[in-house]
């Protein structure tokens, strides 16, 4: 049974074993320990993309994760050489429809990573297609989270980006129509808690997930390992670092409701290290 942050979530009930973000790392790490004997259902959505394949793997070697539903809109391919017992794969035609046979794969989870999302990059996208994508699709997953009956709280956490506007009425530079929608998108997900009792939101914006798995993303990743030499003048994360950090979140509860790049680099850094102490 998972426990609210107490900082971010004041009215709910925490029980007395509950983390706090300003415990010291190894009396965190024994609390980690304790909770070994509860369990955890957690939903990857988006699970073959970058960000998601990489939660994946990292799920499977956290032992307080016990179940791991993979939702992906193709078969997710698993690294043969660690265990995916507790992996149940769910292979969906879009994020668009649930059938019953999906939902009951849903039941009682205790939280949701979702990274589903279209970057439109290429010139002439159709915008109503990725507003689909980013925005509506997050809607129905969660509708249908909800409608399967989850855990008390339920923790859904959000992949949105740097950048994305604070201001709704603010016109960004870049792409305005796609960054507009996206603040919207996350304005959605904030309500959720308001439509739906015992519901836990927080909306991640990383900077660019600096990780090379194709030509392009390592030329990316090159050009900001240099930048790195100089500070993070431009916000970037590591693919690992990002993905520690989400899991930690939705496994010890939201430390903010909005948590930017260098809040994912802290949180991602501190669970990586708190993952190679040692447990007695
Ligand atoms: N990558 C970055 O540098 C970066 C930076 C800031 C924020 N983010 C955000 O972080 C999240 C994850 O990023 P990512 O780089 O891991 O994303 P990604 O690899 O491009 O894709 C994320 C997921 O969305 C799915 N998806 C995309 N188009 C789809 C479609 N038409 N129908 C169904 N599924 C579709 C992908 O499925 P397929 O794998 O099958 O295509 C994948 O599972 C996103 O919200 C993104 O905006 C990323």
């Amino acid at each position: 049974m998972w426990s609210p942050n107490p900082d971010t979530y004041p009215n709910s009930k925490i029980s007395k074993n509950a983390p706090t973000s300003s415990l010291p790392r190894i009396q965190s790490s024994l609390l980690r320990k304790q909770k070994i004997e509860g369990s955890m259902k957690l939903i990857i959505a988006g699970a073959t993309g970058l960000l998601g394949a990489e939660i994946v793997r990292q799920s499977l070697q956290i032992p307080e994760i016990t179940q791991v539903v993979v939702l992906a809109h193709q078969t997710v391919h698993l690294d043969e050489s660690i265990d995916s017992s507790k992996v149940r794969s769910v292979v969906i035609h879009g994020y668009g429809e649930y059938p019953d046979n999906v939902k009951v794969e849903f039941a009682g989870a205790d939280a949701c990573i979702w990274t589903v999302a279209l970057t439109p990059l290429q010139p002439g996208f159709d915008f109503a297609e990725v507003k689909r994508i980013c925005q509506d699709y997050t809607k129905l997953g969660f509708e249908a989270m909800c409608e399967a009956g989850p855990a008390r709280p339920f923790r859904f956490i959000y992949l949105s980006a740097e950048g994305t506007p604070e201001d709704p009425t603010k016109d960004p530079v870049i792409l305005p129509d796609f960054f507009i929608m996206r603040r919207n998108t996350e304005l959605m997900v904030q309500r959720f808690p308001t439509e739906k009792e015992g519901v836990e939101v927080c909306i991640a914006r990383p900077g660019v997930i600096a990780n090379s798995t194709t030509w392009s993303r390592a030329l990316v990743a090159n050009l900001f390992r240099i930048v790195n030499r100089f500070g993070r003048t431009l916000p970037n994360i590591q693919r690992s670092e990002l993905a520690a950090a989400v899991l930690n979140q939705v496994m010890d509860g939201f430390e903010k409701k909005t948590l930017l790049n260098a809040d994912l680099v802290r949180l991602g850094r501190r669970e990586l290290k708190l993952r190679s102490t040692p447990r007695f």
